[in-house]
């Protein structure tokens, strides 16, 4: 059946080539191994780029009382109490070290006037934790990682979209992928596979996230048999540009609010003092986010519906040496920023659900370990600006080193089912080789539009079912999907009929499990159910494939040291 194609043997497979992917291979090359890193983008060009705030850890630089306790109590007060606080006690103490191994490896912070890392004010956290290079902390670790990777004795393989995960008795053994340029299947037979491919921010019409977040990491685990948890829980960044409509949903650092910015509505009023008295505009960035859409929704917003964000009360050389591209991304459309106000509203920016991890990065299939924004359990309900960069250290090196021991006690590379590779062939090739049939581009603004008015900021069980009816249905639709362009090099719209059933798969999980916690709580806000409810609601959501379907159920939260206030 398969006309041809080309099998690459590699010890550890790296899946996404972002922050957490650049450090699992990073760390896995360490180990003696053979270590090959995908990258659906060209090599750097990850989503991880786009971070501007910073790194949390509790150095205590700025201020010496921080401490990895107080991040952690920080991180699950954050997180609603739905995180899983094993992998929470990691996160903060190892984000300390992993800092210093950037550095290491080339990336340098800003400083204090001792010379030590700077450390700015985030959302909801007691002391100023947050490292941060200016307002393009990602694009510096990138820059570092893409460099350290580089150094190392690792095969890169970039412009390459992996299709399908390869099992076998249970375990993954590999995976198929299609290389962009040429369109050729590539099989990629491991002994241990890393899925380090970011989130899924597309799946909304507005959004921080870059146009490869498609949610591919969850369906690949998903299809696998593998375990995802509380997908209800999709983080709203506060701040997105509001206009001109081309760069709507793009991020504004919560490092601007950080450093003293104030939101104010059209009536001229400091709005937060009504939601968050004590905090205000360094508020849990959940109820920022929805005291922003509140005042817009009550017709208290600006002419282009958002509110304002204001900084220019500060010196100018504070926001032209720590807000470096924001000062230059608003120049560009006409707003100068040490002057006058930013027009802002919320913009979805990170999925805290995913795949299941414990210590070990490992997830719930055989042989595949996992990092960064596509795992699940690490930031619960809410995730704190900044924690996300740690993340993808912390955990993108425990899933590397795993990966490695693994692989080096297998002696042999494992055997791969013909009828498995044939059958991804058949399905990768599917819109490409049908006639005619549905536009992809259409199904992914549906989409994207569904998911915005239905799964949003606020949701109810009205709209939450509307969702999961019109996914379902659209998932069918997508069964034919035709692409227009026949040729397969560097074929856009065919690599997207591929995302989309994904982006479907993913939205799904997450308007399945929003309909099922009747509750608000973290990121996820019912209408119906406007209150946090502990006594019956403090559990995690976990989802499995079953059969055609999907299973969910609930299981008590992994607790450690901080117990959820009833
Ligand atoms: O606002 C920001 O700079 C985003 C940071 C984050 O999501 O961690």
């Amino acid at each position: 059946m398969v006309e041809r194609y080309e099998t690459i043997d590699t010890d550890v497979l790296v899946v996404g080539a972002g922050g957490a992917g650049c450090r699992a291979a990073i760390e896995s090359s360490n180990h003696n191994v053979s270590v090959t890193l995908l990258s659906k983008e060209l090599f750097g060009k990850a989503h991880t780029i786009m971070a501007e705030g910073g790194y949390n850890a509790a150095l205590g630089n700025v201020d010496p009382a921080d401490n990895p306790d107080i991040h952690f109590k920080d991180t699950v007060e954050g997180g609603a109490y739905l995180n899983n606080q094993r992998v929470v006690e990691i996160l903060v103490k190892d984000a300390c070290e992993r800092i210093l191994d950037l550095e290491n490896f080339g990336g340098l912070f800003d400083r204090t006037a001792e010379g030590k890392i700077a450390q700015r004010l985030f959302g909801k956290q007691t002391y100023r934790r947050t490292c941060y290079a200016s307002d393009r902390t990602g694009h510096e670790m990138m820059a570092t990682l893409v460099e350290e990777v580089r150094r190392r004795d690792i095969t890169v393989m970039d412009e390459i979209f992996v299709s399908h995960l390869l099992m076998n008795n249970g375990a993954v053994v590999g995976a198929a992928a299609l290389k962009i340029k040429n369109g050729d299947l590539v099989v990629l037979r491991s002994k241990s596979t890393v899925l380090a491919t970011g989130g899924t921010g597309r799946i909304y019409s507005i959004t921080t996230n870059a146009a490869q977040d498609t949610g591919d990491g969850y369906a690949l685990g998903f299809n696998s048999g593998a375990q995802l948890v509380d997908m209800e829980q999709f983080q709203f960044h506060p701040t997105g540009i509001v206009y001109p409509e081309s760069a709507r949903g793009t991020l504004v650092t919560e490092a601007v609010r950080g450093e003293g910015g104030i939101l104010y509505n059209s009536l001229g009023e400091r709005f937060m003092k009504n939601y968050n008295p004590k905090l205000m505009e360094v508020a849990g960035r959940d109820e920022v986010a929805r005291s922003i859409a509140n005042e817009i929704i009550e017709g208290r917003g600006t002419k282009h519906g958002g509110v304002f964000l204001d900084i220019s009360h500060l010196p100018s050389i504070i926001i032209e040496e720590r807000l470096e591209s924001m000062l230059e991304l608003f120049l560009k459309i006409g707003i100068d920023i040490r002057e006058e106000p930013m027009e802002v509203s919320p913009t979805a920016h990170h999925l805290m659900g995913g795949l299941s991890i414990n210590e070990r990065a490992e997830t719930t299939i055989k042989r595949v370990f996992a990092a960064g924004e596509v795992t699940g359990g690490v930031h619960g309900g809410n995730r704190l600006g900044g924690n996300a960069l740690a993340d993808t250290q912390v955990f993108g090196r425990i899933a590397g080193e795993n990966a490695a021991t693994l692989a080096k006690s297998l002696s042999q590379s494992p055997s791969l089912s013909k009828f498995e590779v044939d059958q991804a062939y058949a399905e990768a090739y599917a819109s490409l080789d049908r006639k005619e049939g549905l536009s992809s581009i259409e199904l992914r603004k549906r989409l994207q539009r569904l998911m915005w008015d239905n799964v949003g900021i606020f949701r109810s069980g009205a709209s939450l079912s509307k969702a999961v009816d019109e996914i379902v249905r659209m998932r069918n639709e997508a069964s034919r999907i035709a692409t227009q362009d026949k040729n397969p090099s560097y074929n856009k719209e065919w690599i997207e009929s591929l995302e989309v059933p994904n982006m479907l798969l993913t939205s799904e999980m997450i308007a399945r499990s929003a309909l099922m916690r009747q509750e608000s709580r973290g990121a996820h806000y019912r209408k119906d159910f406007n209150k946090t409810d502990n006594k019956n609601w403090s559990v995690n959501i976990h989802i499995t494939k079953e059969g055609k379907t999907m299973k969910l159920w609930t299981e008590p939260v992994i607790i450690t040291k901080l117990k959820v206030p009833i």
